[in-house]
């Protein structure tokens, strides 16, 4: 019997762990692969409501995470971390997901034992190395050495030709985050229980239009967090309105949000929420005012409008497919451009209806066929297993 490849999979925040549960799923059906999961725990809490929803027990757990940690430590200790684990594991391959510490960490620490490594979100380019920071140059940092390119799209598909990546490397596959969006739908479908925390709320806010929110961009910290909790402020005056919060861990941003927006009738600055439970506000919600990057990837897929609080977006599609739209940190603009969505009902319809710029949810399948056949274990059609967007570039 052929022995099967071992791959390791690294990640450690909350949206490694979204992304990544579809792959850990699909390894584990595949009998070619011996699927291992080292968690270095970057994220505490909202790294394990993630794992705890999708059943995943990792192999390794590093429990990394340390109060306001900085880069250069989080960095020093995921790499001496991650190292040790692939000297036991020994793994055949790699696969690290999208562009956190972890990420680039993981990535490097197999490079640094001549491990190949597979790029899952791969290509991802703002042009800005400040926009998003760290993670635009974590992602040209691993696409520099990685064997295998995953990128979600045509679009970060072609940044990485244009980086004079082999093409013969790269597969346009869709990102998993849609996948996971599926998965966790069908499950409260299954199981409604699983996002009925938020019942107390909606029937607090009952009648009032939602704006449902979520902001801890690194590059936002200070200034950028104070012009967002303002723009807040503003428009929970209104009485029609009312915003969801779900404050990120991340002792900078909830010192900002706690000062500024605690105790306001028409704002719930509520803990992270686990997947089930995040899926619900997404569905609940007239709008999005955001700084994640998944969050970006997820709405257009509901055809919820999305407002991204950023200067710059390594996700362009959402906005070509006109579902989202860049507004920056400013509190003018932030509102000026929500109470657009919230008082014309022509722009509001321009910018809610589905698209699926970002995948088809089969992604990880995808992934884990292309593995099996780039290792010599399967054959496929080169032209099976491409990701085409649902008319994103169309105008429709
Ligand atoms: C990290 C990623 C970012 C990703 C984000 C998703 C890097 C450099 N940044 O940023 O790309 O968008 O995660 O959320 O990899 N904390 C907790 N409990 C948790 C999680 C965080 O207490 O479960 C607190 C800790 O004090 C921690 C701090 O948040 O030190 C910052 O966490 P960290 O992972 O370093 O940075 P993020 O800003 O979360
Ligand atoms: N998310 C969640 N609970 C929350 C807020 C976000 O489960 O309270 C999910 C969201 O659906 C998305 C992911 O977390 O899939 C985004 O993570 P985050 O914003 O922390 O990081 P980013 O995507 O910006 O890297």
């Amino acid at each position: 019997m052929t022995v099967p490849i071992k791959i390791l999979i690294v990640f450690g925040t909350r949206p490694e762990a979204i992304k990544c549960f579809p792959l850990v799923h699909a390894l584990d059906a595949d009998p070619h692969f011996d699927g291992r999961v080292c968690v270095s725990g970057q994220h505490r809490e909202m790294l394990d409501q993630v794992l705890q929803i999708a059943g995943i027990v990792p192999h390794h757990d590093l429990d990394l995470m340390r109060p306001d940690q900085t880069l250069d430590s989080l960095s020093a200790s995921l790499l001496t971390g991650i190292g040790r684990v692939l000297d036991s594991e020994k793994p055949d391959w790699v696969v690290v997901q999208g562009d956190t510490a972890t990420a680039m960490a993981g990535a490097l620490a197999a490079y640094y034992r001549k491990i190949p490594v597979a790029h899952v979100e791969a290509g991802l380019r703002s042009g800005n190395i400040h926009h998003p920071w760290p993670e635009e140059v974590n992602r040209k940092i691993i696409g520099s050495f990685a064997s295998l390119h995953f990128a979600p799209t045509e679009t970060a598909a072609a940044a990485l030709r244009r980086e004079n990546v082999d093409p013969a490397i790269i597969h346009t596959t869709g990102n998993t985050v849609i996948d996971a969006l599926h998965w966790v739908t069908a499950r409260i479908a299954q199981e409604p229980q699983l996002a009925a925390g938020l019942r107390e709320i909606e029937q607090r806010f009952a009648g009032k239009r939602i704006v449902g929110m979520t902001s801890h961009r690194r590059e936002n910290l200070g200034e950028g967090m104070e012009a967002i909790a303002s723009a807040v402020r503003r428009l929970a005056d209104r009485p029609d309105v009312a915003v969801i919060f779900p404050v990120h861990l991340n002792p900078n941003v909830r010192a900002v949000m706690n000062q500024r927006l605690a105790g306001l009738d028409n704002v719930a600055l509520i803990e992270p929420l686990d997947y089930p439970h995040f899926a619900r506000l997404l569905a609940i919600s007239t709008l999005m005012l955001t700084d994640s990057g998944g969050v970006q990837e997820e709405a257009p897929a509901l055809g919820k409008p999305v407002l991204v609080m950023r200067e710059t977006s390594e996700r362009p599609e959402g906005v070509e497919a006109g579902t989202a739209k860049l507004v920056g940190t400013d509190a003018d603009r932030i509102v000026v451009e929500t109470v657009r969505l919230l008082d014309d009902p022509a722009a509001y319809e321009a910018m809610a209806r589905a698209h699926n710029p970002f995948g088809d949810g089969h992604s990880a399948t995808r992934i884990v066929k292309l593995l099996a056949a780039r290792l010599g274990r399967s054959s496929i059609a080169p032209k099976a297993d491409v990701f085409e967007a649902d008319g994103a570039n169309d105008g429709a």
